[in-house]
């Protein structure tokens, strides 16, 4: 039996522009998708998914059977995890050069799904590291989150980017421009999540993006603003002390950007009232900046506070169904003990 975790990600900034060419830069948080894979003497795949409904659910199945969960889920749910689990087995048994192999696999995960948050790819990274080390072979980092990418992509028709699955894998923060990914140093980043229950439609809310850059010049604008914005993040970034506690100055800096990329998201219509209600919020609380992170619409807003004042703030935000703390993970995957 092995048992592998990776963490979700908040977007400090550049989600939406990253689709035009512009960098973005995600950060890995302390919030982990665990999944357990024993490997079985048939070919079938047994899932269970303890967290990722309320009552939780198993589903068993073989390459052609259907697949009846043992309770009451939503199909869409079903689908999503049975999905991404094929997608991460069928990756495991190409690396092993094992295509019977199979599997019982449990899904463990404390990341909201859908929120922009990065659940899929958590759950994509951690299901093919431990899929493969239960069959004896451990893949390089950078191979995993390739094949964790191409998984996404398959499940999601072709809309996934790389940032989701690099950053879970690599863990920290990470800098994404097209196709190019890589690690960046920064100091402990002092995140805050507000979620609000829902999620947003990631292929509508980037559809609705790119009708505005046609339509407007200035929306195309408005994207590379955003770019600007990373840019100007990252030279704040690259001159602080990696690794150490954040400045006053270097928190207020970045959080006036976190403000400005906001508000950019805002005007391309990605946000929502409630992702707007908590943002304000966690300001009026203290925060040296609030936005929403990932493709908005609904979901989560990311804050930097060192202080517990914005937690706070936001659980007695009638809109914030759930706040937490969610300091940077510098880990990555990882297998469990
Ligand atoms: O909601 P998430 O975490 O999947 O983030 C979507 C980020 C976008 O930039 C809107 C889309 C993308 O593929 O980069």
């Amino acid at each position: 039996m092995t048992v592998s975790s990776a963490p979700g990600k908040v977007y400090l900034f550049g989600e939406h522009a990253v689709v035009y060419g512009e960098p973005a830069v995600p950060c890995a948080v302390e919030r982990r998708a665990a999944v357990t894979v024993e490997a079985r003497d048939d070919d079938r795949i047994r899932v269970e998914a303890s967290d990722l409904s309320l009552d939780g659910f198993t589903v068993e199945y073989g390459g052609t059977a259907d697949r009846r969960p043992d309770v009451d889920v939503p199909a869409s749910l079903l689908d999503a995890a049975t999905g991404y689990i094929d997608a991460a087995v069928e990756q495991a048994r190409d690396a092993a050069d094992a295509p019977d192999a199979g599997f019982d696999v449990t899904i463990e995960s404390d990341i909201p799904l859908g929120a922009g948050l990065g659940s899929s790819a958590a759950v994509v990274v951690a299901g093919i590291d431990a899929a493969t080390r239960e069959l004896g072979v451990e893949l390089e980092k950078t191979e995993l989150a390739d094949r964790a990418y191409r998984a996404e992509y398959e499940v999601q028709d072709g809309e996934a980017s790389r940032a989701d699955t690099f950053c879970s894998t690599m863990g920290g923060a990470v800098r994404i421009e097209g196709d190019d990914c890589r690690r960046i140093d920064t100091p402990n980043l002092p995140f805050v999540v507000g979620f609000d229950g829902g999620a947003g439609d990631t292929g509508e809310l980037v559809a609705g993006v790119r009708a505005l850059r046609e339509e407007y010049g200035f929306a195309a604008d408005t994207v590379e603003n955003i770019g600007d914005i990373v840019r100007r993040g990252e030279t704040l970034l690259s001159a602080a002390d990696p690794g150490a506690d954040p400045t006053e100055d270097l928190l207020t800096e970045l959080g006036r950007l976190m403000n400005f990329d906001h508000g950019l998201l805002e005007a391309l219509g990605v946000s929502s009232r409630t992702l707007d209600n908590m943002v304000w919020a966690a300001r009026e609380a203290g925060a040296h900046g609030a936005k929403l992170t990932g493709a908005g619409g609904g979901g989560c807003i990311v804050a930097l506070d060192d202080t517990r004042e914005t937690e706070t703030a936001l659980r007695y935000t009638a809109e914030c169904e759930n706040a937490f703390r969610a300091e940077l993970d510098r880990e990555g995957v990882r297998v469990e003990e």
